[in-house]
């Protein structure tokens, strides 16, 4: 079942999931294409700077050998690959790759003997991300055209799975949640970093296409994070937090119509709802 409810809050309003997953297509779609052009880019504004969520996330040693434009098109929330421990042999799949970042640093750790795999739903990002592999010279990485709710690999055929500020993007999280157990091996893990939420935000900020689309509408809340991870099978969810934002980040996150429209009052409470996060789960054995 979807997430979203129908609303008609007029421009700029989320009024169903197909709207919103065309809007995020539409919006990461140009992103590659800045980032193929050179030009930086961010999750709010369409590309022209790093903001808050997406800045600083990996280290000078991290992305040695990694593709300017790679780097560029970067608007996770953190550094999954940080998270996941990676072992040589290992088999990675990262949902909602962009432009492939987080994969071609995860197939150095796997080795020639692992292999990197990366789901994306929007064609530009695949392009780049392909581009940006071949510039790198890495064999061990396929990127696949396909959504997150529905993924193109079979059962239990991954060792890890990782993702970087996508799974808040989706409308049917329960279902990126099983189809992500399904395809993890029993004993496989599950180690993404996401925007969650401390406490609940608003209406008008839940049905903000741009906010939705910059990473903060769709964000699950922390306990529920967990229980729908419980409910698809995993076992042992956790949830740590590693970023916090405060009001002067707003510039850089919130459209402009939504800080009018949420007043400082609003915009305030909106900073002080949603963080960075590790989160980490496992398939049983
Ligand atoms: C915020 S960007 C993150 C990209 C990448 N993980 C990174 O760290 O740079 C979101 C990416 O997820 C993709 N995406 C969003 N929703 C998706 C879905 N339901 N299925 C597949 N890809 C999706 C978008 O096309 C975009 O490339």
């Amino acid at each position: 079942m979807s997430e979203t409810r129908d609303c008609c809050c007029g421009g700029g309003g989320v009024t169903n999931s197909e709207d919103i997953k065309t809007f995020i297509k539409e919006k990461y779609g140009q992103i590659a294409e800045h980032a193929a052009a050179r030009k930086e880019t961010s999750c709010c504004d369409g590309g022209t700077s790093k903001d808050a969520i997406t800045r600083d996330l990996y280290s000078d040693a991290d992305t040695a050998g990694i593709p300017v434009e790679a780097l560029l098109a970067s608007m996770g929330c953190a550094n999954p690959i940080a998270l996941a421990a990676l072992n040589p042999g290992e088999v990675v799949l990262d949902l909602g790759s962009g432009g492939g970042i987080d994969v071609l640093l995860s197939a150095k750790r796997v080795g020639p003997t692992g292999k990197g795999y990366g789901l994306d739903m929007t064609d530009e990002m695949l392009e780049l991300a392909r581009k940006n592999q071949a510039e790198a010279g890495v064999t061990n990485v396929e990127f696949l055209k396909g959504e997150i709710e529905n993924i193109p690999l079979p059962n239990n055929s991954v060792d890890v799975i990782i993702s970087n500020c996508v799974i808040n993007l989706s409308t049917d999280k329960d279902r990126v949640f099983r189809e992500a157990f399904r395809v993890l091996r029993p004993g496989g893990r599950f180690a993404v970093a996401d925007i969650v939420l401390t406490k609940p935000v608003s209406d008008a900020v839940k049905m903000h296409l741009a906010l939705w689309a910059g990473c903060i509408s769709g964000a699950l809340e922390m306990s529920e994070y967990k229980t729908r991870l419980l409910r698809a099978g995993f076992t042992n969810p956790d949830v740590e937090v590693v970023k916090t934002y405060s009001v002067d980040d707003a510039e850089s996150l919130v459209p402009d119509d939504a800080i009018r429209e949420l007043g400082e009052e609003g915009v305030a409470d909106l900073m002080g709802s949603f963080v960075s996060a590790f989160v980490r789960a496992e398939k049983p054995k």
